[in-house]
């Protein structure tokens, strides 16, 4: 029996679409925070491989969703080539910055970050051991252009400023990093599916970003390049992009690079979707992460309209962004009987 996320993305329609949510292995969740305070922080919880397995697993043994996401974070992958990082709390991450080439030349090479990685690797191994059979797993890496904007910053920033800022002002040093976070990101996503991860997801929160040719420079090409090499070393492992915000840029983004599937955020209609986008193949979304705070009569009038609109082709149904910590973990089961039952 083919796993339902695995028929969308191959393109098939389904009645009821599969579910997961971004984030599902949070902080709104009690049996979450527990794990996280055994493990001591956020970054220990992401090396320790059986408790890192043991986290993604609590939202699939609560809910039921269709697909697991490896617990990890984007920000392993500057980690393992060489930048710190460390997780202020209530904040958010900082890392050393990478602003010179002197910075760039302190970085290791791609094929170096596996040894960092190797507990990353493990937890993908336990989990393609340990998930229930109808569940896929589901590998991931930040999209090039997103990581970048955190090592050249050294933090999460509201405009991404100095990452437009290095790339304008020393395109050679900004394109260099580029090409390494590629090459980075296609080793660490190829020893997530030699380790068992079943479709691969690429996070470009910081798309919208990007205007004119500087999208298609810095988020379409990164992408594409990725997808080329992983579908030329892994045929038939799937991928999903998200390009976020990307607006307008969602439409063709799949075509243009390769991807068997858009993930779009909430700041589109699912109409608008259908219409424009899923002629293309699978999308993935999009309902508003705030109704998973909110709940009610919106709640499920906004998920039955999601799943009506997107029910001519294949869709997984997910959020626009990750659930929130301040989520009602009532809403999500609401959210999930609202998708099955209609
Ligand atoms: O989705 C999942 O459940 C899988 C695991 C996952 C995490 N982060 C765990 C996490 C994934 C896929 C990510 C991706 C990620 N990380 C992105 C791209 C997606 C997006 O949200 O736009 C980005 C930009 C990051 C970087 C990052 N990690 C930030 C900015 C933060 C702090 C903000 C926050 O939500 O606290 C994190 C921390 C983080 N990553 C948490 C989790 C569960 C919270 C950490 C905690 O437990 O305190």
């Amino acid at each position: 029996m083919t796993k339902s996320i695995l028929k969308a993305l191959a393109g098939e329609k389904q009645k009821v679409p599969p579910i997961w949510m971004m984030r599902q292995a949070g902080r709104y969740l009690p049996e979450y925070r527990e794990t996280r305070a055994k493990a001591g922080d956020f970054l220990s919880l992401c090396y320790n491989s059986e408790l890192a397995a043991e986290v993604t697993l609590q939202p699939i043994r609560r809910y039921g969703f269709d697909a697991a996401i490896l617990f990890a974070d984007i920000l392993l992958l500057p980690q393992a080539l060489g930048s710190d990082l460390w997780f202020e709390t209530g904040e958010g991450p900082r890392l050393s910055t990478v602003k010179t080439q002197a910075d760039f030349d302190n970085l290791l090479k791609p094929e170096e970050i596996n040894e960092t990685l190797a507990p990353v690797y493990e937890t993908v191994k336990i989990l393609s051991q340990e998930l229930p059979k109808e569940t896929t797993l589901i590998g991931f890496a930040g999209a090039p252009w997103t990581v970048a904007t955190y090592m050249v910053a050294g933090r999460g920033t509201p405009d991404q400023a100095p990452a437009h800022a290095l790339k304008n002002e020393n395109p050679d040093l900004f394109d260099d990093l580029i090409d390494l976070l590629v090459k980075g990101s296609i080793e660490y996503l190829s020893h997530q599916i030699n380790a068992g991860a079943e479709v691969i997801k690429i996070f470009d929160s910081w798309a919208g970003s990007l205007k004119g040719k500087d999208f298609d420079k810095y988020a379409l090409e990164p992408c594409k390049k990725i997808i080329a090499a992983l579908k030329s070393k892994h045929p038939g492992v799937p991928i999903i992009a998200f390009p976020r915000q990307a607006g307008e840029r969602y439409i063709g983004f799949a075509k243009k690079t390769g991807a068997d599937c858009v993930a779009l955020d909430d700041s589109v209609t699912a109409d608008w979707i259908a219409r424009n986008v899923q002629g293309d193949g699978c999308v993935q979304g999009n309902l508003a992460s705030s109704h998973m705070v909110s709940g009610g009569a919106e709640l499920v009038d906004e998920t039955k309209k999601i799943v009506k609109s997107l029910s001519g082709g294949p869709h997984i149904f997910n959020l626009g962004h990750g659930i929130t910590p301040d989520a009602d973990p009532n809403n999500v089961q609401i959210m999930i009987d609202t998708i099955r039952s209609s």
